[in-house]
């Protein structure tokens, strides 16, 4: 036990910029189908970290946190494609996200304790980026549905980004979390500032 909470942990090392918002809103359609693979990927992230519960112990609160953030995107991920649908779009057969992809390269894989430690800080850094990007939506979209969608998704979102750090903290390797983070915060604003530009919500911002 390290006294460290999840609360105590620092933020994002860069913030996006409303034209980025501007420009991604202009393309709703493919902005939602990006979105609704992000929902539909976290939702399965959440499924499969509950399996991969820390050795020897399998903590209540650890498949109930996993399987309530499950719950949330999947319940998430409804209300994009529902949205999609009324658009007349409908969710695309494949979809790359270069942003996640270079996060998970971040993963100390097969390292045992350490691997799991860096999963669960890799997926609370891909909420926070998805919260902060839905903020500065919500912000801009001039479209009322959409403004409300982004602003509800960026307070789940953010409960996920907190929930995730706090299971990281309860792991036996907590006293190392404020220094990965650390460290993983300034390799995702790295990653985020080579992403292309397009209608993404993980898209770069020029
Ligand atoms: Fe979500
Ligand atoms: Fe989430």
């Amino acid at each position: 036990v390290t006294g460290v909470v999840a609360e105590d942990l620092p933020g994002l090392a860069t913030r996006t910029s409303p034209a980025w918002a501007l420009r991604v809103l202009v393309d709703p359609i493919a902005l939602l189908d990006d979105h609704a693979h992000l929902e539909k990927k976290a939702a399965g992230n959440a499924l499969d970290l509950l399996a991969r519960w820390p050795q020897g112990s399998l903590d209540p609160e650890w498949t109930r946190t996993l399987s309530a953030v499950a719950r949330d995107e999947a319940e998430h991920l409804l209300r994009v494609v529902s949205l999609l649908g009324r658009r007349g779009g409908r969710l695309s057969r494949h979809h790359r996200n270069t942003f996640a992809a270079g996060l998970r390269r971040l993963v100390r894989s097969g390292q045992g304790p350490e691997e799991l430690t860096d999963r669960l800080l890799v997926s609370a850094l891909i909420e926070a980026r998805s919260a902060e990007r839905f903020s500065v939506l919500a912000g801009v979209a001039e479209d009322r549905e959409l403004a409300r969608l982004y602003a509800g998704l960026e307070r789940s979102e953010r409960g996920h980004h907190l929930r995730f750090l706090a299971l990281a903290l309860s792991l036996p390797g907590a006293r190392s979390v404020p220094r990965r983070w650390h460290e993983l915060l300034l390799e995702e604003s790295r990653i985020l500032a080579v992403q292309p530009p397009g209608p993404g919500l993980h898209s770069g911002e020029a």
